[in-house]
Formats: structure tokens, C-alpha cells, sequence
């Protein structure tokens, strides 16, 4: 089984390649990258002037919900959304029902994702049994059942002991601690971002500065323990402060934001929809300034990774007060057009360092295979038209759940078509791709 991705720019910074290429699938794994490869025995797929082929895409931060919450999103509907995002690989949070702390709800995942069989799926365990901040998960039983990381995700670690023991047990597996950073004292029972928006609409407000404090905690904790420590949706100035500190002193920190924070701010609080609770997640949309600071740290490489903290919650859960709604938007799908549009093509940023950020380097942090196209590897790839119109359809998303803020927006840039393993598990019928052979 040989096919050729014939033209096409090929980027994977990994290997340091930018330029028109061929790319050779063999078995499910790339032979050859090259210029003007021999056709001979393969099925020739032509990829259109302009599009560009790169490592698959990951997405190191979703919600799957399964098990226990299936209403809003099931593995095999978050795989789906996930390629028709341009994802060829997740790495799933543990806030199920039951928390993923332990072999049995791995196990259940990964056989769900094998049965779907449509993007990889990463497990990411729980630190403390429950989530509860109480006793240690047992690390090692999640690492042999396939875990990549840990975290306690939706809530931050409670205490700093716990984090120093999840930080040491962590490192002895190699897995890096991913830490929701916030102080549940300075959060309290805020639902937005502290600040003019919130005030005149009357909603409790979470400073910045309680996600900072979680992430100084982490940078002095990852460099007593020498363990590797990533930040979570990152979205305040003051934590970017102090990630770059960290980086600076050779702490080994990393940390990621989601498209919502370098695209939106609390103005979305007030307009177009008061009070819309498509624009309500933790941590909230913040000021122009915290925004702006995202933008600086994607440009300036102190952001390691884009992940979109796909977080799917049920049309009837979000539909009810802004201060009782639950946190969260759905991300997979709307992640591409719109780093594309505000990162690329504003001028940001060059598409190889997209690629850094949505490829590379989380499967660097994670530790799992992708994010190149070296000879050898599987043949996980996307293939992105980067000048297509896109409009964004809420109803039209492949997740179950449709809590988007972004719906009837228009951006330039979508994915043509996802494989995974060497197999094309998405096309998107808006492109050209759509009708050839691929
Ligand atoms: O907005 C969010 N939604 N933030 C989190 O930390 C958790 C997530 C969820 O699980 O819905
Ligand atoms: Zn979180």
C-alpha cells in the first residue's frame, strides 16, 4: 500500500523543512519526503497549490467526558471532532464520572478510542485519587495503563505538598504534572474576569493573580523537584511573567493557551450577547492587556503549545444564568481557522512556528510519538488550505455539544483533510480535496 502526496508545501519544522514536497506513504508510515519522487506502485493524491502538508496536528488538553458524562461528548464523538479539526491525535483530561485515577477507566478510554479508531487518544491521569487533593493517585498503575501525564484539571492541585509529591512521583515516570494554576481562595465563587465588564454587569470577578500564584507555585516547586511542569490554558499577564521568569532560571516549565484567550477578552461579556454563556470558562476571557500578553508569548516562543481546553457542555446546562452555567466551550474544530486567521495571517507568526505549536511541541511535553515527518514515523497528517473561507456553523460542529462563541464567524484558513496512521480520516467536502482521490 504506497500513496503520494505529490506538491503541496510541506512543513515540519521538526526536521527543518519548509518547501514543496512529495511525501511517500508506506504501511501507515512516511518513506520519503522528497522533490519529484517516483510514482511507480503508488496512488497518487495531488495536494493543490497552496496547501500545505505537516506532522498531525495534537491537541494536548480536551474533554472527552466519557465515562459519565456522555450527554455532552463520548470518545468516539470527540475523535470525530478532533479530526474534523485537523487532529490526528488528544490527550483527554481526567474530570470523567469516575475520575480517571486508575487502570480500569484508562483502559475503558483507550478501548473506546480503538473502537472509534479515528484520532489517537492520550489518557492524562488524575494526581490525587478522586480528584479530591487528598491521597495520591497511584502513578505508577496509570503510567502502565497508558497515561502521558497527570493533573487534577478543572481544579487546581490543593495543596503544594501534594504537588511536590506528584511532581517526584511524576518525574520518576517521566511524565510531566499539567497544573490548572489557581488560587481557589482568590477565585472563590467568581465566574468571570475581575474587572470593568464583569463589575458593570454584576458578575463575581477572578483576578489574574489567581492564576499566577498557581503558576509561581509550580515554577518553584518544578525546580525543587527538577520535574517537569506544564501550565494549563494559560490566559493571564502575570503568568506569562512568570513562565518567562522560569524558562529564564532553566526551570523545566512549559506552558500552553487556548485559542479563546489570544482571541477573545471580557468585552465578550458585554456584546454582542449579555450575559452569553458561550463566553463563560475557567479561566474567563480577560482583559485586552492579558490578551495582548498571550499574543507576545506566541510570538516570542515563551508559549510552548496551542491547546484548546475543548471543554463540551450540554445545550440545556448552558442554557441558564450566566452564574450558574458550567465553565467551558468546545475548541477542537474552531482551533485551526482561527490560529490561522489571527496568528498567520496577521503576521504574528510564520505557519512553521504554528506547526511548533500545534504539533511539535506537544507531542514533545507529552511525550508521545508525532509532531514530525521523518522517515519512519506513522503517517499522521493534516493538511491544511490555509486561504480557505471558513465560516464557523455551531449547529454544523461534529462534537456532541455545540457551546461556542465563535459561531458565524468567518475566518480565513481551514483543515482540507486529516490521516491518521496513513489513512485519511477526514476530508473536508469545502475543498477541492473534497471530490479527488485521497
Ligand atoms: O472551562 C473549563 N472547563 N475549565 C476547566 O478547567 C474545566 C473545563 C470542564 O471540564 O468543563
Ligand atoms: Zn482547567
Amino acid at each position: 500500500m504506497k500513496r503520494l502526496l505529490k506538491g503541496g508545501r510541506v512543513v515540519d519544522p521538526a526536521n527543518g523543512v519548509d518547501g514543496v514536497h512529495d511525501l511517500l506513504i508506506e504501511d501507515g508510515r512516511i518513506a520519503r519526503v522528497g522533490r519529484d519522487l517516483p510514482v511507480e506502485g503508488a496512488t497518487v493524491v495531488e495536494i493543490p497549490a497552496g496547501f500545505v502538508v505537516c506532522p498531525g496536528l495534537i491537541d494536548m488538553h480536551v474533554h472527552l467526558r466519557e465515562p459519565g458524562q456522555e450527554h455532552k461528548e463520548t470518545v468516539a464523538t470527540g475523535v470525530a471532532s478532533a479530526v474534523a479539526g485537523g487532529f490526528t491525535a488528544v490527550a483527554c483530561m481526567p474530570n470523567t464520572s469516575p475520575v480517571n485515577d486508575n487502570a480500569n477507566v484508562t483502559s475503558l478510554i483507550l478501548a473506546r478510542a480503538n473502537e472509534a479508531n479515528l484520532a489517537r487518544v492520550y489518557p492524562i491521569g488524575a494526581v490525587s485519587k478522586g480528584s479530591k487533593g487528598e491521597l495520591l493517585a497511584d502513578i505508577a498503575e496509570l503510567k502502565q495503563a497508558g497515561c502521558v501525564a497527570i493533573t487534577d484539571d478543572g481544579h487546581p492541585v490543593a495543596t503544594a505538598l501534594l504537588m511536590r509529591r506528584a511532581l517526584e512521583y511524576a518525574g520518576m515516570f517521566g511524565m510531566p504534572v499539567i497544573e490548572h494554576c489557581e488560587d481557589p481562595t482568590l477565585k472563590g465563587d467568581g465566574v468571570a474576569h475581575e474587572g470593568f465588564h464583569a463589575s458593570s454587569l454584576g458578575l463575581r470577578g477572578i483576578p489574574g493573580a489567581a492564576e499566577a500564584l498557581g503558576v509561581e507555585r509550580g515554577v518553584l516547586l518544578s525546580e525543587l523537584t527538577g520535574s517537569a511542569f506544564h501550565v494549563a490554558h494559560m490566559s493571564a499577564r502575570a503568568s506569562m511573567r512568570a513562565v518567562r521568569k522560569g524558562k529564564e532560571a532553566g526551570v523545566r516549565v512549559t506552558c500552553e493557551v487556548a485559542p479563546h484567550h489570544f482571541t477573545l477578552t471580557d468585552e465578550a461579556l458585554a456584546s454582542p450577547i449579555p450575559y452569553d454563556t458561550n463566553v463563560k470558562m475557567n479561566p474567563p476571557l480577560r482583559e485586552a492587556a492579558d490578551r495582548d500578553a498571550m499574543l507576545a508569548g506566541i510570538a516570542d516562543g515563551t508559549v510552548d503549545a496551542i491547546a484548546t481546553d475543548h471543554a463540551p457542555h450540554h445545550y440545556d446546562e448552558k442554557k441558564v444564568e450566566f452564574d450558574r452555567a458550567p465553565f467551558g466551550i468546545v475548541g477542537l474544530e474552531t482551533a485551526v481557522p482561527l490560529a490561522l486567521d489571527r496568528l498567520v495571517h496577521a503576521g504574528l507568526i510564520r505557519l512553521p512556528r504554528l506547526v511548533e505549536l500545534m504539533s511539535a511541541a506537544p507531542a514533545r511535553i507529552l511525550r508521545v510519538a508525532g509532531g514530525s515527518l521523518a522517515p519512519g514515523s506513522a503517517a499522521d497528517i493534516t493538511i491544511l488550505a490555509p486561504d480557505l473561507k471558513v465560516r464557523i456553523r455551531a449547529s454544523q460542529l461534529r462534537s456532541r455539544s455545540k457551546n461556542t462563541p465563535f459561531d458565524g464567524w468567518e475566518l480565513r484558513g481551514g483543515v482540507a483533510a486529516t490521516i491518521v496512521g496513513g489513512r485519511t480520516v477526514y476530508v473536508n467536502p469545502e475543498t477541492v480535496m473534497g471530490s479527488g482521490v485521497i
